[in-house]
């Protein structure tokens, strides 16, 4: 009771999240509707019905089936739209979010649609209430590295929206050293680095982000905690983790939260973030994502606002922007 109204009024920043992964179930079925979309889902209890994964790819297959109604500057005026009111209702004061451009692809839907609805939904919450927002160019590793390189290619005229580039979909068979031209290519245009790594690979996946691809900050990171020489190393040279505990059940990385590995990467001195990586499939945005902590594996006041302070230091804002935060 206290932790919940603590956590709520708590100002608090998420790292981790992709703006599909924030499509609601009654927007998603209004946009199908819309937009002349076939779903197998006639109300929303059906699309929750749905969300019962058996691992990344059963998942996968319905967030990117899901983010095919997404066609007109609105709808991703919407979509951003709805997201960033969650943000403000759960004080959430800081945002740093994942765009995939080759997700609307298949549809034709260019990165100009996409852009125009994103950054006219970010203007009107930053002067709205002053909703701060950073976003990341993150790339589909089940595609070629070719085709990548050519979307960062064609992102170079929305280049000053993008903070970063990260890497996400599908991990097994999709090692970082596939992707080493894409994050050379990007360094040299001064994008900042962050990956997903060891959600469902491998903790060599997370060692490989680091040293093949240069990444400041791992995405998830959880099955680092199998190599005890590289959780020492995170802890030493300050790499932060942006964990997701409700999606990392819901995708049965771990099969209850209380299996969860949050507490051992706090224990040796690890900068772990709290995240939700895409709330309307997991049941929960970022605040819920603490109460369950609290609620299974008994997370406190003290604990939680190290949580929140480390994902200060591991934003990619300014340190001027970050002091201002603190
Ligand atoms: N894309 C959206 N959510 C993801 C996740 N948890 N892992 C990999 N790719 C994703
Ligand atoms: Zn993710």
């Amino acid at each position: 009771e206290d932790f919940e109204r603590w956590i709520r009024g708590a100002p608090k920043c998420e790292l981790h999240l992709h703006i599909d992964g924030s499509l609601q179930p009654r927007r998603l079925l209004e946009l199908a509707k819309k937009n002349g979309v076939a779903l197998p889902y006639a109300s929303e209890a059906d699309v929750e019905a749905a969300c019962a994964f058996t691992d990344l790819q059963s998942f996968l297959d319905l967030y990117y089936h899901g983010a095919s109604v997404l066609r007109t500057e609105e709808d991703f005026y919407h979509l951003m739209g709805d997201y960033l009111a969650v943000c403000r209702s759960e004080r959430i004061v800081h945002a740093e979010i994942m765009v995939e451009p080759q997700t609307y692809a298949p549809q034709g839907v260019s990165l100009d649609t996409v852009m125009a609805g994103f950054s006219a939904a970010i203007d009107d919450a930053s002067r709205g209430w002053g909703q701060s927002v950073a976003l990341i160019l993150s790339f589909l590793r089940h595609l070629p590295v070719a085709e990548a390189l050519a979307q960062l290619e064609a992102a170079e005229p929305w280049r000053e929206h993008f903070v970063a580039i990260g890497l996400a979909s599908a991990e097994r068979d999709h090692p970082p050293a596939d992707f080493v031209r894409l994050y050379a290519a990007a360094r040299e245009r001064g994008y900042r680095l962050t990956a997903h790594a060891g959600e469902e690979g491998p903790a060599a996946f997370v060692r490989d982000a680091l040293d093949v691809l240069g990444v400041e900050r791992i995405d998830h990171g959880v099955r680092a905690v199998e190599d005890p020489a590289l959780v020492e190393r995170l802890a030493r040279e300050g790499i932060p983790l942006t964990v997701c505990p409700l999606s990392n059940v819901r995708l049965r990385v771990f099969d209850r939260l209380a299996d969860h590995t949050l507490p051992q990467f706090l224990e040796a001195g690890v900068a772990v973030t709290v995240n939700s990586d895409d709330p309307a499939y997991f049941g929960g945005y970022l605040t819920e994502n603490f109460l369950a902590l609290h609620r299974e594996l008994g997370l406190a006041i003290p604990t939680a606002r190290r949580l929140l302070a480390n994902a200060i230091d591991a934003s990619f804002l300014s340190s001027a922007a970050r002091a201002r935060l603190r």
